[in-house]
């Protein structure tokens, strides 16, 4: 079976961290994210793998590789302009096989893909989707599900939505060939928007997945530190991820245990550093604090600053005594 990844979104809600890195290759603990989805690919066999990107192909092609380093293959579909998710499935139709497992390039999981194919195949379902429960669903659309775990509905937030908890789409699915049929060509079109509910609506089997699993959608910045701490924290495992990249340089300062530092970042005596990202190549200098933030590749964070609840982007420079976020 093959894989397709969709890695063509522009990652807006994750900027700076995005300005000039693809969202599917953002480090979390020191690896490139689309290891994590590699990795739990690989574990159920799938090594075929297709990239669907935007706009730009030759260029995550030079950041991502051909799939050899990780042991798989990957295979790149470009799109002249941005097709949304349904379009960039219907894309890459020629690469498919009859069945294909589609994933969002911004899903951190350790899903048992085995047991989703499964209930995919026993359900005889043209679309298996997995679903996520989360506390507070007012950021996402909720599914509605039946007796038989057969999608009934989908709900974006109505107004005055109250309820605690709910399910969720997780942002991965089991896809028959024939569900291609109900995409469009040639147009911007979302799966998730147009393409499910119209098929629910033209009466077909759409299935749901609920089986427990770790769950996280990297996609704004207090979730790609989330993350983070996560992985360093072994609430997630899947990749021999790092607290420390290589080559750091650290006086005498504090730093929690949850906290990440890239390659080659230097910290100085008296620094303090507290549920924080810090990116390859920056400097923090002595007595800096910087607490609930990250701070991305190349930057100087000159002597006692103070950075909180903040997310700066590459090649930031501060001056000695900046406060921000405070
Ligand atoms: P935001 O700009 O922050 O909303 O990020 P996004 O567009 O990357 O995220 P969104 O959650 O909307 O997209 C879900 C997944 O689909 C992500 O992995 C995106 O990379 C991918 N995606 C979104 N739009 C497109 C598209 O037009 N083409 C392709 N190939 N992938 C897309």
């Amino acid at each position: 079976m093959k894989a397709l990844i969709l890695i063509g979104g522009e990652g807006t809600r994750l900027r700076p961290i995005t300005t000039n890195t693809l969202k599917c290759i953002v480090p979390i603990a020191n690896k490139p994210f689309i290891e994590y989805q590699i990795n739990l690919l690989k574990k159920y066999g799938i090594k075929d793998i297709i990239l669907s990107v935007c706009c730009m192909p030759e260029k995550a092609k030079k950041a991502i590789g051909n799939g050899k380093k990780y042991g798989v293959r990957f295979k790149y579909a470009g799109e002249l302009r941005p097709l949304g998710t349904g379009g960039a499935i219907k894309n890459c139709e020629a690469l498919l096989d009859d069945t294909t497992i589609v994933m969002n390039g911004d899903i951190l999981t350790d899903i048992n893909m085995d047991s989703m194919i499964k209930t995919h195949r026993t359900s005889k379902a043209l679309v298996t989707l997995a679903l996520h429960e989360v506390d507070d669903p007012s950021s996402y659309g909720l599914v509605e599900t039946g007796a038989k775990g057969e999608v009934l509905k989908f709900t974006e937030k109505p107004a005055g939505f109250e309820r605690k908890s709910g399910w969720i789409n997780a942002g991965m699915y089991v896809l028959a060939r024939q569900a291609l049929d109900y995409i469009p060509t040639g147009r911007n079109v979302s799966i998730e928007r147009e393409i499910f509910p119209s098929i629910i609506s033209s009466g077909k089997l759409m299935q749901a997945y609920k089986g427990g699993y770790y769950w996280l959608d990297i996609g704004r910045i207090e979730k790609y530190m989330e993350a983070n701490f996560d992985v360093i924290e072994g609430k997630f495992s899947g990749v021999k991820a790092k607290a420390r990249g290589k080559k750091c340089r650290i006086g005498k300062s504090i730093i929690d245990n949850r906290s990440v530092l890239g390659n080659s970042v230097t910290i100085g005596s008296g620094a303090l550093i507290e549920n924080s990202v810090i990116l390859d190549n920056t400097v923090i200098k002595s007595g800096a604090i910087i607490k609930n933030s990250v701070i991305c590749r190349g930057c100087v964070i000159n002597e006692n600053c103070t950075v909180i609840n903040t997310a700066l982007g590459d090649n930031s420079i501060l001056t000695k005594y900046t406060k921000y976020g405070v």
